[in-house]
């Protein structure tokens, strides 16, 4: 594998719980993912982004992390961690981990140590304010509060659930512990660290309230660049590491800059994930993001979904395609018939662009959001909070078998799958060459073939159209009605069967020239 992997990777997303279950607790584990190796390799994805799999009493499905040094039973053990880098590397898949540096579970001992003496140094490695009333009328990124009482006035900050204490990084042990950390699993032989909630990190003391216009007092202040300068030292000291950050903002400028040459290697494309199906806002999103990531000589990547987002092919079978937290589209009507045909053809798309392409576990499958889990079953904490819940893309993968568990388990997944998932197993699309795990597996592997240079090719304002080098063109048709192709010696691969000598709606195609 090239150096520099990081630059047009394809990263699978690894949902610990959700992917495969080697014990029978109904909870996904490292046992059934090293079991699954093989589904990665054949897919052919070069690194696996493992979510949180550390100790944590799972407030936050794992996200509340108690211990970075070591693995939770529910997934299995620190030595079966080690051995699945291990076998992953033999198999020349790379491995993320996911480090969550904002916030710790209230269960870590630092937190503990804090709570139970308003003396200790601990105290310090949060955020405690003493005040009658609410420090400030901040609103948590879950919605609710952001402040619990402890006692005789003393709150504390959560920018999510009570149970993830966010932690002060002007402390300089707080970061000599995260900078210990990435060493801890850069020498157990991770390959790269996605960080979670990246540009949260740091708080103005002053604690104003949010204004309009008014410096953010939480998200994105400089002092966060001064962080990911010395974690990009560490992972220099290293061979060929990566650091990926989770980076929600809106101001593409502010958010490369997180980008810059000696900070992170890259960052999730949430400008492209948010973006509606259509052809114009489309373009525009590429191009935004094309230049935006030149400007500081760092590789784009193409997010259709991940384990927080409502899944693809729910989202573009809707009237309204696009996503964002604010605006709840939980429950409206989903046509997953033309949801699937576009995540189809958006699948041709991102690995066609340059750049990296992430896939989120069941992506490869066509799954779809389950919007149909009994209340009583959520386990999501944002559920209570803001009325939607992730868990619905969160549902265990289906392998093999004609019903649920499919594999997953022998015994009761920790959330239902839907009956109709029979024929969107591994098992049942493997081999047929109209699926979509088909589909994802040519795609892949036709991808390693694609020259870098990139160039619009004018097919008219509602088609997407671009060449890759001189022989290899993307042609992907979001006008309402079929177009025709432009001159090509063969099809190497369609999203859709095509319509005579036409290219049907909301269909890709790849293209010799
Ligand atoms: C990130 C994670 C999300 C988690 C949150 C708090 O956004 O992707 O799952 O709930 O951070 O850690």
């Amino acid at each position: 594998m090239t150096m520099q992997w990081w630059r047009d990777a394809v990263i699978y997303q690894v949902y610990p719980r959700s992917f495969a279950d080697g014990d029978g607790d109904g909870v996904g584990d490292i046992a059934g993912i090293r079991a699954r190796l093989g589904h990665l390799r054949d897919l052919g994805v070069d690194a696996i982004w493992m979510s949180p799999w550390y100790p944590s009493p799972m407030a936050d499905a794992g996200y509340d992390v108690s211990d970075f040094r070591d693995i939770d039973p529910v997934f299995g053990s620190l030595a079966e961690a080690e051995a699945l880098i291990t076998e992953a590397h033999e198999a020349g898949i790379r491995i993320i981990v996911d480090i969550v540096p904002n916030h710790i579970s209230s269960e870590h001992p630092w937190f503990k140590a804090a709570l139970a003496d308003p003396e200790a140094k601990e105290r310090d490695y949060f955020w405690f304010r003493k005040s009658q009333n609410m420090p400030t009328n901040w609103v948590g990124e879950f919605g609710g509060t952001a402040w619990t009482r402890v006692d005789d006035d003393t709150w504390y900050l959560h920018l999510f659930t009570p149970e993830q204490p966010d932690l002060n990084w002007e402390h300089p042990d707080v970061r000599a512990e995260f900078e210990s950390i990435l060493r801890f699993w850069f020498d157990r032989g991770a390959d790269g660290i996605r960080i979670d909630s990246a540009a949260l990190l740091f708080k103005d003391p002053a604690l104003p309230e949010v204004v309009e216009g008014q410096p953010h007092p939480f998200h994105d202040l400089d002092a966060v660049h001064d962080v990911y300068r010395s974690w990009r030292r560490i992972a220099d000291e290293y061979a060929d590491r990566a650091l990926i950050g989770e980076v929600w903002m809106p101001d593409v400028e502010r958010f490369t800059n997180y980008l810059r040459p000696d900070e992170l290697h890259a960052a999730f494309n949430f400008d492209f994930l948010g973006c509606a199906w259509d052809p114009r806002l489309m373009r525009d999103c590429v191009d935004r993001t094309l230049a935006a990531h030149a400007h500081v000589g760092a590789p784009p990547t193409w997010v259709l979904s991940n384990h927080d987002v409502t899944r693809h092919v729910t989202r573009y079978g809707r009237a309204d395609t696009t996503f964002s937290f604010e605006n709840n589209l939980d429950g409206t009507p989903v046509d997953l018939e033309l949801g699937t045909r576009r995540a189809r053809a958006a699948a041709l798309l991102t690995l066609a662009l340059p750049g990296s392409a992430y896939i989120y576990q069941g992506e490869e499958l066509g799954l779809w959001e389950n919007e149909a889990i009994p209340h009583d079953q959520i386990q999501d904490p944002m559920y209570a909070r803001r009325g939607h819940t992730r868990d619905g893309c969160r549902v265990p993968m289906p392998w093999s078998g004609d019903e649920p568990p499919y594999d997953f388990t022998t015994g009761a997944p920790w959330l239902p799958q839907p009956a109709e998932w029979k024929d969107r197993t591994v098992q049942a699309q493997t081999g047929d060459s109209r699926s979509m795990l088909e589909l994802y597996r040519s795609a892949i592997r036709l991808r390693t073939f694609i020259a870098h240079d990139f160039a619009w090719l004018d097919r008219g304002e509602d088609v997407l159209a671009w060449t890759r080098g001189t022989d290899f063109a993307c042609v992907l048709n979001l006008s309402g009605a079929p177009v025709s192709l432009p001159a090509h010696r063969s099809i190497l691969l369609a999203s859709s069967p095509l319509d005579g000598d036409l290219l049907p709606r909301d269909t890709a195609v790849w293209l010799r020239l």
